[in-house]
């Protein structure tokens, strides 16, 4: 066996046998040692996925790939984890991990709570071990360039960001639709996304100090999910702002968020993987843009003129989760103490965000801030102890904040 990074896995569904496996068979630096699913079978033909595309790919496997009984068994086993469960178990998993001094590479979003999100924070401060969000979205080179256009000043101030993410489907698993197991429908999927994304082209340094939803809605009810048409309650369609502080100026700068799993009301042909991205400032503006080959560009105007900047364009993520995962190691070979860009607070803090903004749906569209969300989760939450238990809880209630299309909510708390 070459001297590698040993990988395991825990939650051997559909990102991580799509995406993530055919990148550790690629890789010469990683062997991927052990599996762990609550359904055996999953992680059998995960294992067996591996086996044949490295034998396909003339490097056939020469250690053995266990598959555990038990998440315990697996950290004892591999220098990395790379969790890929249900939104429900990122955190819990995430903590364990640390726990073992194991690092960990987790699946977005981070958690379900900011309740939970803190308890990753509070175990990767005790532990020796490295810990990454694998949000792979600010790999896309549309991302990054934007970034890179906003740190050269040729926009002047940020005023305004606006990204739409979204695709308008059902084929997700089961659990994607229950407000326990996600702690949120496309306000989590592709909101957390959208929240990371347009945080990192503002700037990490940023503070986010309000949230307020625009809209939350199930837009969609009706749906077929798993071959069963049913009708859905959880949101499919969040329209929410947050307002960042800059800590230097005390200016402030708005992101606006759309993200979806139905029908966008905005830049339909911008969805997905593409998204729709507008950065107004002082002195200009950036707006993401393809024309009709798909060749994608950034379209910017400043008082110098405009111009198209190519971007390179990527038809599918595959990219973007094998630059995340390049990172994590070079992270680890460099055993780096350096949290910028995955810092575990950031991470956090965009679920707080996302809390914020299903509380603001809750409270009637109130604005909402990060202590409103502290006093609501403590007179929600009161009698437990377990952050995991405080999850459940939390999750439930925000989980469900949506409103039905075209209602207008009432003050209700
Ligand atoms: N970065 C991206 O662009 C991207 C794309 C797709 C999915 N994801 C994220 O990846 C995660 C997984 O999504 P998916 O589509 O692979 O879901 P999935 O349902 O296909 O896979 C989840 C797997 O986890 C297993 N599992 C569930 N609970 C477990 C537990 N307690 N212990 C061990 N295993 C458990 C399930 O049996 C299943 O095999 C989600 O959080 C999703 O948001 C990210």
């Amino acid at each position: 066996m070459k001297q590698s990074v040993r990988i395991g896995c825990i939650g051997a569904g559909n990102i991580f046998t799509h995406a993530h496996l055919p990148i550790y068979v690629e890789l010469d630096q990683t062997d991927l040692v052990a599996i762990y699913d609550i359904d055996k079978q999953a992680a059998e033909k995960a294992k067996n996925i591996y086996i044949r595309m490295s034998q396909e790919q003339g490097k056939p496997v020469d250690h053995d790939i266990k598959v555990c009984s038990s998440a315990e068994e697996l950290l004892a086993l591999v220098d990395v984890v790379d969790v890929c469960t249900s939104v429900r178990y990122h955190a819990w998993y995430s903590a364990l991990a640390l726990q073992h001094n194991v690092h960990v590479m987790t699946e977005k979003p981070m958690a379900r709570t900011w309740l939970e999100a803190q308890a990753v924070v509070d175990a990767h401060k005790k532990s020796t071990a490295i810990f990454q969000l694998n949000d792979d979205n600010i790999f896309i080179p549309r991302y990054l360039k934007m970034r890179n256009i906003v740190e050269s000043g040729i926009l002047g101030t940020i005023q305004d960001i606006r990204l739409a993410r979204g695709t308008c489907s059902s084929e997700r698993a089961e659990w994607f639709w229950n407000p326990l197991e996600s702690g949120g429908g496309s306000i989590m999927d592709y909101g957390s996304h959208a929240i990371f994304s347009s945080w990192f082209i503002l700037g990490f340094d940023k503070i986010p100090t309000d949230v307020c939803s625009m809209q939350i809605q199930t837009k969609e009810p009706t749906r077929i999910i798993n071959s069963q048409m049913q009708r859905v309650e959880i949101d499919d369609d969040a329209h929410f702002k947050i307002r960042y502080i800059d800590p230097q100026t005390n200016d402030w700068a708005t992101v606006f968020i759309e993200a979806t799993w139905a029908v966008p009301d905005f830049a339909a042909d911008m969805s997905d993987v593409h998204g729709y991205l507008e950065i107004r400032g002082s002195k200009g503006y950036a707006i993401n843009y393809m024309d009709d080959e798909n060749n994608e560009y950034i379209k910017i105007g400043n008082p110098f003129g405009n111009r198209l900047l190519p971007v390179q364009s990527v038809e599918s993520e595959a990219f973007s989760f094998k630059a995340e995962i390049l990172h994590f190691l070079s992270r680890i070979k460099r055993d780096t103490t350096d949290r910028a860009f995955f810092d575990t607070d950031i991470a956090a803090k965009t679920i707080s965000i996302i809390n914020c903004a299903q509380l603001s749906e809750l409270k009637g569209r109130k604005t909402v801030t990060l202590s409103d969300l502290e006093v609501y989760s403590q007179n929600l939450t009161k009698g437990s102890d377990s952050p995991w238990e405080k999850g459940d809880m939390l999750s439930v209630a925000l989980g469900s904040c949506a409103s039905n299309s075209n209602t207008e909510r009432e003050e209700s708390l």
